[in-house]
């Protein structure tokens, strides 16, 4: 090698290299697709240096191949320094986005509407599995397995089923949303509703679907028939101050869902029922809300402060303190 070589760790170095190996599965700009998504906020829970292993030996029994023998050290860590790293612009996933990833595996209306198992379709339990990307659907009066199957990666907040007990959606860490039909034990749709994906909440008539985002800083309306995005509203405070989600949660006596922000002090209220366009009702808070609970009533927020030892209780419909 000359002196005068590049150096290994440059960025632009880093940028070729991923074009060259990594971009066929992990995407274009990092994007993902079928395989994951790699920003820093996507690789939160894997630490450089199980990175730089995962890149090496690959990770058995999935598609991730070892690069061991094809890159060297040097041009390992440069790649992990360069995954770990934000872009210096926000990734776009707008609603064009959005509506060209859906995908409908099955028209719901064509399954039949009645459990194709024997058991009680009021008391069924979902277990999630995080390790190998399954869940398991539960018989819950004798706790046996009715069916397993495969779940995108990395399944986020849990999940949340429809009125009537018969769908359950999941969120994955990468922003893909799916519908789930119990009594066919069939994924019908999917959407990707974000590269980085927080969780969702369910209206309480069933309709609506709400996904918040840290990536980017979205939130995104689906409607539950299909999974196609009705609404997608970019988060930003009333100076315009850009925040991640830190998590959206149905109400259900209030008929709307609560959006708690993460760097901006407010929280939304977009109420779902007589809200033809989605329109949001803005809540200043005292400080950045780390987490927050309801009353029963659902009337007050009580949140945790992050700074300070003591919360903040707020008044939904005065909208204050
Ligand atoms: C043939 C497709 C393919 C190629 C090429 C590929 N990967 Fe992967 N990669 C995957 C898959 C699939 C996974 C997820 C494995 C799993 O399910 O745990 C993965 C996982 C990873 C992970 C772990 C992510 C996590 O959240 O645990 C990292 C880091 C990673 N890849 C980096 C890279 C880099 C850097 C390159 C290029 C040098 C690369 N990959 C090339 C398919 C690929």
């Amino acid at each position: 090698m000359s002196a005068f070589a590049s150096p290994v760790h440059s960025p632009l170095n880093a940028s070729r290299l991923y074009k060259d190996n990594c971009q066929s599965c992990h995407g274009v700009d990092r994007l993902g697709g079928m395989e994951p998504a790699l920003f820093p906020e996507n690789l939160s829970r894997l630490r450089k240096n199980k990175a730089i292993n995962v890149i090496s030996h690959g990770r058995a029994a999935t598609q991730m191949p070892a690069f061991a023998k094809k890159l060297s050290k040097q041009q390992n860590a440069s790649l992990v320094d360069y995954i770990y790293t934000a872009p210096k612009t926000m990734p776009k996933w707008d609603l064009a986005d959005i509506k060209a990833s859906h995908i409908q595996h099955f028209q719901q209306n064509k399954l039949p509407n009645t459990p194709q198992f024997d058991a009680d379709p009021m008391n069924l339990f979902i277990v999630v599995e995080l390790g190998d990307h399954s869940a398991t659907l539960l018989n819950g009066d004798t706790f046996t397995p009715i069916t397993r199957f495969k779940t995108r990666r990395a399944l986020h907040g849990g999940p949340k089923y429809s009125p009537d007990g018969r769908f359950v959606y999941f969120a994955s860490r990468d922003g893909w949303i799916s519908k789930y039909d119990i009594y066919n034990m069939k994924v019908i749709s999917e959407v990707r509703a974000g590269i980085n994906t927080r969780n969702l909440a369910v209206s309480s008539d069933g309709k609506y679907a709400i996904v918040g985002n840290y990536l980017p800083h979205s939130i995104v309306i689906l409607d539950t028939n299909t999974l196609e995005p009705i609404k997608v509203v970019k988060v930003s405070d009333k100076k315009g101050i850009s925040s991640r989600v830190s998590a959206v949660y149905n109400a259900p006596p209030r008929n709307s869902f609560i959006i708690a922000l993460k760097d901006v002090k407010e929280a939304w209220e977009i109420p779902y029922k007589n809200n033809a366009d989605f329109s949001i009702k803005r809540i200043s808070t005292q400080d950045y809300l780390d987490d927050f609970f309801f009353d029963p009533a659902y009337k007050n927020l009580i949140g945790s402060s992050r700074e300070k030892h003591n919360g903040e209780v707020i008044d939904l419909d005065a909208g204050k303190k």
